[in-house]
């Protein structure tokens, strides 16, 4: 009897040394993130189990489970969401000498809980037919009077806003922010509806002559399968803001392991393979984005796009000025 609850219990034991796996929740679709999940199997051996979702369900869902969620790592977009998760407790600390090697201090958490493994930049988008590039400098001229009635962005409620507001918090201050805001808000040529993409298409369809929209966003347009899509992207340009002082602003997607991890090491590996360079290239690539790893060159489709300088701004300043971000937005009237 004895001998045979032994038997049972070695075999219970060694059943979970053998579940080599990994579990990933993941605000990135499936098609932009499984084939590299396959890839990292095929090379480790070790299983992963995917769960996708939106960003912020996906983050509520995880501070739910707490203690027993089976989440491993957490991907998502923007600083100021990894910010958040990483604020809730949901996130631990990882000492990686390769991805502290890999990526750019100011695109990872110094406090070691969360990654950059993609960048994109929040740039201006132009009608050439109304607009000269010379007209065009910086976030800040947007707020000038000169431009009422004529730009296009998206609602205060997205995080790409808080974060771009954020980082001229940093820039200059809450009282300068504020009254940019304001100015911003003042210019708009219609009360902000719609995602990034619907503010590239408004440019393209003569109702704004500026919008501010992500990189991503206009390469999928351009570079895609809609052909509708990829005419409203042809029609406009891209000017990349803020080149002669702090450069224009960058946020990121990354990775954090969770505090729950029941699988820690097998996480870490995940998040040191999506820094190798082929990884790098094929997961910035296949959305449309810049890789996020030092050395790594972007697409030949970026690329043609020129060089930018980029805000060095280390991006957990975007999630701890995002409150303060929201309450300006709220006071300025920017919906
Ligand atoms: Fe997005």
């Amino acid at each position: 009897m004895l001998k045979k609850f032994v038997a049972g219990l070695l075999l219970l034991c060694s059943a979970q040394v053998l579940a080599n796996e990994v579990n990933v929740y993941s605000a990135r679709e499936e098609q932009l993130i499984k084939p590299l999940l396959d890839a990292f199997s095929q090379d480790t051996g070790i299983k992963v189990n995917l769960v996708t979702g939106d960003d912020d369900p996906l983050l509520e869902r995880l501070k739910r489970e707490g203690a027993n969620s089976p989440a491993d790592v957490l991907i998502m977009a923007d600083a100021g969401r990894l910010y958040r998760a990483a604020a809730a407790g949901s996130l631990q600390a990882i000492h990686s000498a390769t991805l502290e090697q890999a990526i750019p201090a100011n695109l990872r958490d110094p406090g070691k809980q969360w990654f950059g493994l993609t960048s994109r930049a929040r740039v201006l988008f132009y009608n050439p037919a109304t607009v000269q590039a010379a007209e065009l400098s910086s976030y800040e001229d947007l707020a000038d009077p000169k431009w009422r009635g004529r730009i296009c962005v998206r609602s205060s409620n997205s995080i790409y806003n808080q974060s771009l507001l954020a980082s001229i918090i940093a820039a200059h201050g809450a009282a300068q922010a504020e009254q940019w805001a304001q100015g911003l808000a003042a210019n708009l040529a219609r009360p902000p509806s719609g995602g990034d993409r619907d503010q590239i298409k408004a440019v393209a369809a003569g109702q704004c002559d500026i919008a501010i929209a992500n990189t991503y966003y206009y390469a999928q347009m351009l570079y895609g399968s809609d052909a509708s899509q990829k005419a409203a992207a042809s029609k406009v340009k891209l000017l990349f803001p803020n080149q002669r002082d702090r450069g224009t602003h960058i946020n990121i997607s990354g990775a954090g392991v969770t505090k729950s991890a029941k699988n820690r090491e097998n996480a870490i590996k995940l998040l040191e393979y999506m820094v190798l360079d082929d990884a790098q290239r094929w997961y910035s690539t296949t959305n449309g984005e810049y890789p996020a790893k030092r050395g790594i060159a972007a697409s030949p489709q970026l690329q043609s796009w020129g060089n930018f300088k980029s805000d060095a701004l280390n991006l957990v300043a975007l999630g701890k000025n995002n409150a303060q971000a929201v309450q300006i937005m709220d006071k300025a009237g920017w919906r």
